[in-house]
């Protein structure tokens, strides 16, 4: 039998982790032979609420849980993890300035890299699900040197989970069929939500998703504002914002991640620039990516026109002034 895997999951008393943990438990992650410890870190407030969710963990008698730990006590609870999920944040309250949130985020995953660094086990792989999910990438990087660059990523496969979604609702095809859409730069209302490489499976092979859209009109307006709004929207209806959709999706990128994407199919991942696609380096940005091996790497080579340019830039630029405010909250 294999030896149980160490999962953190912090923020695990909120509405994102709610979701998660039961799907680490079950395997979603990790795999269906793949027995998880999971580690649940929260804040004080907060802490009733935990023991809640470990109440219920007991309860759901999953056979691959092996062992929980829920605590308040963030030595505890980055010790000898393998991977760990940082949900745990501070969100944005109405009046707020966007420094104060930043400076807030930023002394969180200040403190919390530093406790990885010393006490998460060796080549753990780290994914950042709180907003500003990738200037919170940034400084956890910033703070963990330890931690080599390429085991530290942020969400935005749920971007492109929602892009494969819109269109296989657009074309009335599987989402399995269609692939190979790309999220590009912030997981904020600047990303670029991009199908020039995109492919749907059909009974006469791969066709073109703009061949079969032809709506370019739709494709380049429509289509890119949905996807980018779309977190907007499900809390209009639903009064939160997306849990369900985000837990699932911080499970395809851990699993992809660890056991590889598939042969001709890539997937979006917030990851460190090495200066692809002209992407300032240095940047926690997110690229199309294949995985391998338990590493990703940026699919090169893809051709980029001048629209596609323009809204790469735009990102960056968002991304770039994110990463000054963040630094001016470190003075
Ligand atoms: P939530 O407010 O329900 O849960 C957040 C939890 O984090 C709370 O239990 C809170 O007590 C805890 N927390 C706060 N500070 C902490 C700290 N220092 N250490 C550990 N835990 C801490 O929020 P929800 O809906 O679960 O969302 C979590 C985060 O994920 C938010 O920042 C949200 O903006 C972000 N998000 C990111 C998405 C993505 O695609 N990257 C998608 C959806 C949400």
């Amino acid at each position: 039998a294999k030896d149980p895997v160490r999962v953190l999951v912090t923020g695990a008393a909120g509405q994102i982790g709610y979701a998660l943990v039961p799907m680490i438990a079950r395997g979603v992650m990790l795999g269906a032979d793949q027995p998880v410890i999971l580690h649940m870190l929260d804040i004080p407030p907060a802490a009733e609420a935990l023991n809640g969710v470990k109440m219920e963990l007991v309860d759901a008698a999953f056979p691959l849980l092996k062992g929980v730990v829920a605590t308040t006590d963030v030595v505890e609870a980055c010790k000898g993890v393998n991977i760990a999920v940082m949900v745990g944040g501070f969100p944005r309250k109405e009046g707020m300035e966007r420094k104060d949130v930043m400076s807030r985020n930023v002394s969180i995953y200040k403190s919390q890299a530093s406790a990885l660094e010393a006490h998460a086990a060796a080549n753990c792989k780290v994914l950042v699900v709180a907003n500003p999910a990738n200037t919170n990438a940034l400084i956890l990087k910033e703070f963990a040197p330890s931690i080599p660059e390429k085991n530290i990523t942020c969400l935005t496969r749920l971007d492109h989970n929602r892009a494969l979604g819109q269109v296989s609702e657009r074309l009335s095809v599987q989402v399995s069929d269609v692939k190979n859409v790309i999220i590009w730069g912030n997981h904020s209302s600047t990303q670029y939500p991009d199908v020039t490489h995109a492919t749907v499976k059909t009974s006469a092979g791969e066709k073109a998703v703009r061949e079969l859209v032809a709506d370019d009109a739709w494709l380049n307006g429509e289509f890119i504002s949905t996807v980018q709004q779309r977190g907007a929207a499900i809390i209009k209806a639903r009064k939160f914002s997306s849990a369900l959709s985000a837990a699932s999706s911080a499970c395809d990128h851990i699993r992809d991640w660890v056991v590889g994407t598939p042969e001709g199919t890539w997937v979006s991942m917030g990851v460190y620039s090495d200066g692809s696609y002209d992407v300032p380096a240095g940047l926690i940005y997110s690229f199309p990516v294949t995985c391998k091996n338990g590493e990703w790497s940026i699919v090169q080579g893809l051709s980029i026109d001048d629209f596609s340019r323009n809204k790469l830039n735009k990102t960056a630029e968002e991304l770039s002034e994110e990463k000054a405010l963040a630094y001016s909250c470190l003075a």
